[in-house]
């Protein structure tokens, strides 16, 4: 396997402000690039801006700039963006770059000079706002196909790259390489297109008088190139002039080498690994940008893969209707590494998504501030409050073994084959097809048997020292491994659960083994929870500390619980799936009930329902009761119920519809 690792983003207009779309695809990049860091490759991640065109150009002079100072203030947007949201980019590149405009030239040279491009008189139908050509048929009514805005017709003589000839190649490519295009149903769409459709010829070039800012054909100064054809060459150019060198070392010239402009010739790093992708732009990627690799006979990227659109509230995102969604506004409001996540866990990537505050609200409560958040601060509390604070070493237990035996299987890579749900064999497959959601659901799973675990053996209940060494322990070092795998996701979270525990050292590779992090013997760092939660007042969202407050003295000694005892419940919603009467019994129902598993379960409500009305219900079930017989019939939980003391009783539903296997707390 090769130890590089080439991410793109696409370039990104000058002519706006960036949004959620493009916030997406550059964390989608960074997701990776870190995870691969991880793994010890070598790796060059490429961002940057697309400048040139007439797009930029009509923005600017709507503001009275020439292009070039327009860019300039835009460019700052995307670039503050990037830091806010924590990218790892290791270059951005700019159209407008020296290095970029002489390496676009040198390759529209070389096409010229093979005969790939050619001059030919040209009339269709044209798009300005999209910058493309249309042909008679696909233009209804006088608008643009793609956007609707009206087309004008134009007749000039312009530049061609002879993309016709590839067809086939391109077909046969995409048919004998599997993973090139990705997600598979991308890639038939792309099939079915070149199949059924007639590949033309693509106009490569604009004639100055109606577009100057462009980058000057090398063979014809009265013409510039095209917007796509500079922007696509983007990624080899910055392999060139910006990348960091690989084996064996250049010398590396210039201030700020990673910057643009500079002239160091390096090589090396091409072929991209993935070009991460909207929908909409594959095309261009797939079909242009592969036809003309071909024709310069350079190898093609290893993968393209095209992620879906977010919609917002169930509709397509736009000025006009004022529901953009600002990146900057949600991390003012929630936290980076909650937007981060909440793109990444709720829609599969490749997938249209729908974007709700309420359901990142959702998220932040239950997965980060519940699941996450809860689990570092109980065991960061029990390590202070029965080992002052200080990490202690493991000790063999027997009757702990099973579990603790688990949990390594879960976290540490054994010394050698593959382990099925092992954290590091189901991250490699994971990120190789690029299902970051599956990658976050695993490390969940393995979360929440961590807080079972807690459950289970109840450290504060425990006699035996070296019993509860060994949990406090297990703990501490799961939680490191954890965030290890955190990291590309949530990176500062990640180093937050590291400074908690008291490590430290960077999070950088290799990837831990079991006992790798030398934890034994550290103090802890207790610090404020990493999510606090966040509670729906109206339209105010107001993040909740959930510092622990005193107890108000009246309230001491009433036979209160702490809320370590109260966690010892495990209360689930379950959905009635089958009811029926006991035989004999008139008051006694037995229930199917799923609480992400069938059990069944004996509930005494019959003064107050039939069976048949309970079918269907959601309710909520104590989940870790001992099972117990009930006139012979076996019962695995309790239903929750409110009860007038009279016999009567009204059983509890969550007032939303929650999936089974909901927790309650
Ligand atoms: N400049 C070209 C790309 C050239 S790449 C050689 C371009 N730029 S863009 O500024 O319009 O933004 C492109 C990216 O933002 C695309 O990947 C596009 O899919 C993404 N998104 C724009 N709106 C989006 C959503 N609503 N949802 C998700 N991503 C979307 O195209």
């Amino acid at each position: 396997m090769s130890n590089k690792f080439y991410v793109t983003t696409p370039i990104y207009y000058v002519n706006d402000v960036p949004h959620i779309g493009h916030a997406y695809t550059t964390i989608a990049a960074d997701i990776l690039a870190r995870y691969y860091r991880l793994k010890g490759k070598s790796v060059f991640f490429l961002t940057g801006t697309d400048e040139h065109g007439q797009k930029v150009e009509k923005a600017a002079s709507a503001k009275g700039h020439k292009p070039k100072e327009h860019a300039d203030i835009m460019v700052e947007n995307f670039k503050n963006l990037w830091k806010r949201l924590n990218i790892s980019n290791d270059a951005f590149i700019r159209t407008t770059d020296e290095g970029h405009k002489r390496i676009v030239q040198e390759i529209l040279q070389r096409l010229w000079e093979s005969g790939e491009i050619e001059k030919r008189s040209y009339s269709g139908w044209y798009c300005t706002p999209d910058e493309r050509f249309w042909t008679e048929k696909d233009v209804v009514n006088g608008v643009c196909p793609d956007c609707g805005r009206p087309v004008e017709y134009i007749e000039e003589e312009n530049y061609f790259f002879k993309m016709s000839n590839y067809k086939d190649k391109l077909i046969q490519y995409i048919e004998e390489n599997s993973s090139y295009i990705q997600p598979e149903t991308r890639k038939n769409e792309v099939l079915g297109f070149l199949r059924t459709q007639t590949l033309g010829d693509l106009c490569i070039s604009r004639p100055k008088e109606r577009l100057s800012w462009g980058i000057p054909l090398p063979f014809d100064e009265n013409f510039v190139t095209y917007v796509w054809f500079d922007a696509l060459v983007n990624y080899y150019s910055a392999t060139r002039y910006l990348a960091n060198p690989l084996i064996p070392p250049l010398e590396r010239g210039g201030e700020g080498g990673l910057e643009g402009g500079t002239q160091v010739e390096i090589t090396g790093w091409w072929p991209a690994d993935h070009h991460i992708v909207g929908k909409d732009i594959l095309t261009t990627h797939a079909v242009y940008w592969s036809t003309m690799l071909m024709a310069l006979e350079m190898d093609l990227p290893r993968n393209i893969f095209a992620h879906g659109w977010w919609t917002v509230d169930g509709r397509k995102m736009s000025k006009s209707i004022g529901n953009v969604v600002d990146p900057n506004k949600m991390i003012d409001n929630y936290g980076v590494d909650a937007f981060r996540y909440f793109l990444f866990r709720e829609v599969p990537f490749g997938l249209d998504g729908d974007f709700s505050e309420q359901a990142l609200i959702n998220r932040i409560n239950t997965d980060l501030a519940n699941d996450l958040g809860n689990l570092l601060s109980r065991a960061l509390t029990m390590i202070e409050k029965y080992r002052e604070g200080i990490i202690p070493g493991p000790i063999n237990s027997k009757d702990r073994d099973e579990w603790e035996k688990r949990i390594q299987g879960l976290l540490a890579k054994p010394a050698v084959g593959v382990s099925p749900g092992n954290v590091f064999d189901a991250f490699d497959v994971f990120f190789e097809r690029l299902e970051f959601h599956k990658a976050l659901e695993h490390l969940w799973s393995i979360i929440n048997f961590l807080n079972e675990y807690i459950q289970h053996t109840a450290p504060w209940k425990e006699k035996d020292q070296g019993t509860l060494s060994n949990t406090l322990y297990t703990l501490a070092e799961a939680l490191g491994i954890i965030a290890f795998y955190l990291f590309p996701f949530m990176p500062s979270t990640a180093e937050k659960i590291w400074m908690q525990l008291g490590i430290k050292a960077d999070i950088k590779p290799p990837l831990p083994k079991w006992g790798d992090l030398k934890i034994e013997g550290i103090r802890v760092n207790k610090a404020e929870q990493l999510f606090p939660r966040i509670e729906d007042e109206g339209k105010q969202h107001k993040v909740v500390s959930k510092q622990t407050r005193d107890i108000p003295e009246a309230l001491e000694g009433k036979n209160l619980i702490s809320i370590e005892d109260f966690a010892k419940v495990e209360l689930k919603a379950g959905k009635v799936i089958q009811a029926e009467w006991v035989a004999g019994s008139n008051k006694l129902i037995r229930l199917q009930v799923d609480t992400g598993q069938q059990r069944q379960i004996v509930a005494g409500i019959g003064k107050s329902y039939n069976p048949d009305e309970l079918v269907g219900r959601t309710v909520v079930v104590v989940t870790n009761l001992k099972p117990v017989k009930l006139m012979g019939v076996e019962s695995e939980g309790m239903l929750l119920a409110a009860s007038d003391g009279t016999g009567i009783v009204s059983i509890l539903s969550p007032d939303k519809e929650m999936p089974p296997g909901a927790k309650v707390k």
